[in-house]
């Protein structure tokens, strides 16, 4: 299979090349390579989008999403490969769960789906699940994420069994008893619209906690979700210092802030929440620097039963995939932050490096690829989400840059009709 004329974004720039595919690895790339083939004439090639944070709902909560449907959305919105949280009913705490995850993806049969496996049983923070079983069956990761592991000498654990299996353990950073019941930014928006705050240290201290253990330990740990200006600080200054330490942050951080909360649209509502302009600038200047390695999703699709209620009562999360590329393409590059090749470092390379995943567009690598339009401009409309979540805080907002085509292992797993 050849795909001709494709402007291929690469570690070291931009090139026009034609790809020839044999095997489902890609055979050679060059300036020109002979045969009928398919043409990609005016679209750019990343190397095959990783979305390291997401959740499938799956097993227990199929009303929000599937392995199937979730698949969908993120071949649609230009994943190759995504990974998928724990937190399912059952959890995905043992070998039994994490191979029913990796089936349904193989029948499903559309992008890669690698399970993380929950750190504790039942994410209950109590004992370590069987990481051993996990691991053997496919999980490429560890995270108890919805919530923090409170109790810090059984993370500590966790972190070493862990790393003896070659597993990282992914941090939702948060500690309960300083949210208390909070749901959104303590700040303006909460005093305005008398919603219960939450303070930045609650997140704050759970990656400075996480910090502590992989500087103590000498081992690997990554943080989930920035949200925070103070937590970008705490990273950069441990990263400074050579602690082991990656982190993520997604779309909405960087393109939203508290203000949106006041009209009580539930969609806004997210853990961690939304926070201020200050915050959203340092997620930006954090990207930009290094400090924070890659844009996940943290897709979080729910059922309409669970955000058409009141703020209080609603979900926490927001459907990302089919969102994630354009908003950070629009928010970062055509707003002058990141070069492209910076952008698929975020979203492609940083991911597969910091999961050993490997890929990327080189000789000898599977034919993971996405084929974008980035001079489309659309507009986000939940209608049109294959995904079961149409929880969105960006409907009707205009983005540039359009997925046109998913291929997997050199197969089209999407193509926009
Ligand atoms: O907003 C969120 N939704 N944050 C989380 O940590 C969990 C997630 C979910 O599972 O819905
Ligand atoms: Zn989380
Ligand atoms: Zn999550």
């Amino acid at each position: 299979m050849l795909f001709r004329n494709a402007e291929a974004v690469f570690e070291d720039g931009v090139k026009k090349v034609d790809i020839l595919v044999e095997n489902g690895c890609i055979k050679e790339i060059a300036p020109s390579i002979k045969g009928e083939g398919i043409d990609l004439k005016g679209l750019t090639v990343f190397p095959g989008l990783v979305d390291m944070h997401v959740h499938l709902r799956e097993p227990g909560f199929e009303k929000k999403e599937d392995v199937e449907s979730g698949s969908k959305a993120a071949v649609k919105g230009g994943f190759t490969e995504i990974c998928c949280m724990p937190n399912t009913r059952p959890v995905c705490d043992n070998k039994v769960v994490v191979s029913y995850i990796v089936n349904r993806a193989k029948e499903v049969n559309l992008c890669k789906v690698r399970p993380i496996g929950a750190i504790t049983e039942g994410e209950k923070g109590e004992n370590l699940a069987a990481i051993g079983g996990m691991k053997s069956a496919g999980a490429i990761a560890l995270s108890d994420d919805g919530v923090s592991v409170i109790n810090t000498s059984i993370m500590a654990n966790a972190m070493m069994y862990a790393s003896d299996f070659g597993l990282k353990c992914l941090c939702h950073c948060e500690d309960k008893s300083l949210v208390d019941g909070g749901v959104v930014n303590e700040g303006y928006y909460s005093t305005l619209t008398g919603l219960k705050g939450s303070i930045r240290a609650a997140e704050d201290i759970m990656i400075a906690r996480e910090i502590c253990l992989a500087e103590s330990l000498s081992l690997p740990v990554h943080i989930c979700h920035v949200s925070t200006y103070s937590g970008v600080q705490l990273i950069r200054e441990a990263k400074a210092r050579g602690v082991q330490v990656t982190a993520e942050t997604c779309p909405h951080y960087f393109t939203l802030t508290d203000e949106a909360i006041k009209d009580f649209d539930t969609n806004t509502k997210v853990n961690p929440p939304l926070r201020a302009e200050k915050d959203r600038l340092a997620i930006i200047a954090g990207l930009k620097d290094g400090t924070l390695d890659c844009i996940v999703t943290d897709h979080a699709p729910h059922h309409a039963d669970d955000k058409n209620v009141e703020y209080n009562y609603a979900a926490f999360g927001m459907s990302g995939l089919e969102t994630s590329f354009a908003l950070s393409y629009t928010a970062l590059v055509k707003g002058g932050v990141l070069s492209l090749n910076e952008l698929a470092e975020k979203i492609s390379l940083a991911p597969r490096k910091i999961l050993n995943l490997g890929g990327g567009l080189k000789v000898g690598e599977r034919a993971d690829f996405t084929a974008v339009d980035l001079n489309e401009e659309w507009t986000i409309d939940p209608k049109d989400f294959l995904s079961k979540g149409k929880n969105t805080p960006f409907a009707g907002r205009k983005v540039f840059g359009k997925v046109k085509y998913t291929v997997v292992d050199g197969e089209i797993k999407y193509e926009e009709k």
